[in-house]
């Protein structure tokens, strides 16, 4: 019994091992590391949340992923779109600081520029 016991904990450790092998392998083929992400607002998040933010921010300007980036160098900051772009994320960032302001409540690149490159 002992024996068996141990050897289920041996093969679930195994198993966990195994698995996070197998994510990391994927990671790394999806490139799945950010190299240029600084602001307040994204600094430390993962590649997949940076994307979903990006989707998000090109909607709430009516503007599609070349207004800021060189596309075959996301990383690139030559776009000075792209720096104006980052100093707002910080600027929201700053302004949703106080943990009482509800989620629904939080400034986003909406809240300001409602679909459009700039705010009328
Ligand atoms: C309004 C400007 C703007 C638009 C539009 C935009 N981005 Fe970005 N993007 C940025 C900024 C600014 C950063 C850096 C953020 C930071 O430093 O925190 C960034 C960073 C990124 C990164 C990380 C690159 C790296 O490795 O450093 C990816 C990937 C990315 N954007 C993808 C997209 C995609 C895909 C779209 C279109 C759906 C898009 N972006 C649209 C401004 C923009
Ligand atoms: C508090 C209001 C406000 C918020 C919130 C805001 N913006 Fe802006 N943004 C402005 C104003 C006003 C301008 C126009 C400034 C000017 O023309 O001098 C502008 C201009 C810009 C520009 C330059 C316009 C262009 O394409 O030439 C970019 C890029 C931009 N904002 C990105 C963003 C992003 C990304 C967010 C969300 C992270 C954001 N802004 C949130 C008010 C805001």
């Amino acid at each position: 019994m002992r024996r068996l016991i141990l050897g289920s904990v041996f093969l679930a450790g195994l198993a966990l091992l195994a698995n996070a092998l197998v994510h990391e392998r994927i990671a790394h083929a999806q490139g799945a590391t950010v190299k240029n992400v600084t602001s307040k607002l994204l600094a430390g998040k993962s590649k997949a949340d940076v994307k979903k933010y990006m989707k998000q921010v090109a909607e709430a300007l009516g503007v599609q992923c070349d207004h800021c980036h060189d596309t075959d160098a996301m990383e690139s900051d030559v776009k000075k779109e792209k720096l104006i772009a980052r100093e707002m994320m910080n600027m929201v960032a700053e302004l949703n600081v106080h943990k009482a302001i509800a989620k629904k409540d939080r400034v986003t690149c909406m809240t300001c520029h409602n679909g459009k490159r700039e705010p009328k």
